[in-house]
Order: C-alpha cells, then structure tokens, then sequence
C-alpha cells in the first residue's frame, strides 16, 4: 500500500517523480484527479500549514477532509501494545484505526516526539502502529522521527532556486530556541537534501548530534545517490560558499545541555561567505529574533513562503498517488 510514513517509503527515484509532477502541477493544476475521495485526518498535535494546506488539497481536487483533533473532540488514543487502559487514553488505535478505514479513503496523522525517549523516537511508535492497523494508504503529517512531506517541499522549493539538486552544497544548522523541539524536521531535512544528491553540512554545538539511526541511514543513502554529508561544530565553516542556510532548533542528547547559545541565531552577517544567490529556508513556524533574526527573515534571500506553499504541491501528489495506488518505489 502507498503509506509514506519516512522518505524511505518513496526512495530516490519516488522523490525524483513526486518532484516532477509537483512542478508540473504548479504549473498548471491537475483539477479533481481526487473526485470523491475522502482523507481522514489525525491531529496528535496543532499545526497551521499542515491541516490547511492537506486540506485544501482535497478540496482543490474535488475530494473531503474530516479532521479529528485527538483528545479534543475525539477520544484519546492508546497506541501502545499490551498495557492496561486504565489511564486518560479512552480507546486504542488497534480499534479507532480499523474503524476509520471503513469510513475514509487515505489517513494522514501528526503526531510528534513526546520527547521522553529518543531510541523510542526513531522506531516512529505511533505512525508504524497506525500502518500497521491500517487498511487504507497513511501519509505521516510530521511523525516522531520524519517530517516527509516538510522534506519534499523543501527539496521543491531548493529546485526551484537551483535547478538539478545534485552536488548543491547546503547547510542545516542547529539555531537556539526556548524549548527542546523534537528532531523530525531537521532529520527529514537531512534525509531528503541526501536522498537528492545535495553536499551536505550539518552544524550544531555539542551535545545536539542527530540520532545515530539518522547518521546510518543518510551515510547508506549517500552511498547510493552520490551525496555527501560533513558534520561539525564550526557553523562559519559549515557556511562557506553554501546555496542554503537552513535554521533549526531541535533538543539536546543530554538533559541540561545549553539551549541559548544566541551567537547560533543566524542573521544577516551569516550570508557573508555563503553564495550570493543565497536563500533562507525555514519549515515555519519561526520565533523571530531567538531562531532566525527578523533581519534574515524579511530580507530577499527568504524562500520561507514559497518552502509553506510548497507543502500544497507536494502532498497533493502524494495524495493522488496514494488515491490511485500508483506505486511509490519505483
Ligand atoms: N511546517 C509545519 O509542519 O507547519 P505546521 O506545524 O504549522 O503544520
């Protein structure tokens, strides 16, 4: 079944089509290719861009979306196996899973790291569930470990820019926040830029390395597309004649690692070095001036719009593909 839960559910050649028939549906809209279908929805947790524009890609295909917010609205899902139900969570998703399918044609669901238990984390315990109990196609909507569509409108977005992907030296760069934010997104980043052929370079301070599951498989996913990966702590360095700087703040490894490090935030002068026809990229939302400097932010080298816009392109082909049971590794 056409589940895209992690990139590796497309692999190299899915995303190359994914991206085509975005572009070519950019372009020029494929009208109701998803006539009657209709996508269940499930919200773990909140989102702007994620609920609209998912939904507006039923709506402008001529397809429904019925949202459920969990636990708000609806019941509270249990998604581990074998404990007593004797907590806040009203129903397991071994029965509400089953149940939907027989109502909706897809399902996509967010639900992101409760940051407890990273190992945890990257076994993506909630959506695996969810496929597993699944008898309809399940597109992740940002999952503990991957963000897959985040990733495909960011690698959307980059072509846009630069064309062939392939060789295009980026940079995804740890940036401060006030919270421990889950990984999914930088992992997705990283996935996706290699998955594409990009020369990447990961920089963030000690402490913050992504998940070694992460590092394993984007090292096997290299060897296959002829990417490259260069981690280090030196973000000056990881910048020097980049295409993209791409800020994110994700948690530490360790509990009580510094969180503030104001000096990784980047800004304008961060530009000095990189290419000229630079962009900022951002998966959104951003905390101005603690992330990324409203400076930055507002200045011509931002794709932050375009990168949310993108999103509608992507997972309407996502959508049509599962909808139609094209196959998605091919
Ligand atoms: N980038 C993204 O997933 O945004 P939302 O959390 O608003 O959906």
């Amino acid at each position: 079944m056409n589940h895209v839960i992690g990139i590796h559910d497309l692999g190299p050649s899915g995303v190359r089509q994914v991206l085509d028939q975005a572009a070519d549906w950019k372009a020029q809209s494929p009208g109701e290719h998803l006539k009657g279908a209709v996508l269940g929805m499930v919200f773990f947790n909140p989102s702007l861009r994620t609920r609209t524009s998912f939904e507006l890609a039923m709506l402008r295909g001529g397809g429904h979306a019925i949202v459920l917010e969990v636990g708000a609205g609806t019941w509270k899902l249990e998604s581990r196996e074998g404990v007593i139900m004797d907590g806040d969570k009203t129903e397991h998703l071994k029965e509400a899973i089953p149940v939907l399918c027989r109502y909706v044609d897809l399902l996509a669901v967010r639900s992101f790291s409760d940051g407890t238990d990273e190992d945890l984390d990257h076994t993506e315990p909630v959506l695996e569930a969810i496929r597993r109990y699944a008898t309809v196609p399940v597109i992740s909507m940002e999952g503990a470990r991957e963000h897959p569509c985040q990733g495909l409108a960011d690698l959307l977005t980059m072509r846009e820019n630069f064309g062939d992907l392939k060789g295009l030296p980026v940079t995804l760069t740890w940036a401060p926040h006030i919270k421990p934010l889950p990984k999914a997104v930088p992992n997705s980043f990283l996935l996706s830029a290699i998955t594409a052929g990009c020369q990447v370079r990961l920089a963030h301070p000690p402490g913050f390395e992504l998940h070694e599951s992460v590092l394993a498989q984007a090292a096997a996913l290299a060897a296959e597309t002829g990417a490259t990966l260069k981690t280090t702590q030196d973000q000056a360095a990881a910048l020097a004649g980049s295409a993209v700087i791409y800020p994110k703040a994700w948690g530490p490894t360790v509990a009580g690692a510094e969180l503030s490090q104001a000096s990784w935030c980047p800004t304008i002068a961060h530009l000095n070095g990189m290419r000229a026809d630079a962009i900022l990229m951002h998966c959104l939302p951003v905390r101005r001036d603690l992330e990324v400097s409203s400076e930055l932010l507002d200045s011509p080298h931002s794709r932050v719009v375009d990168e949310a816009e993108n999103r509608f392109h992507v997972q309407r082909v996502l959508l049509d593909r599962a909808y139609h049971k094209k196959e998605n590794s091919l």
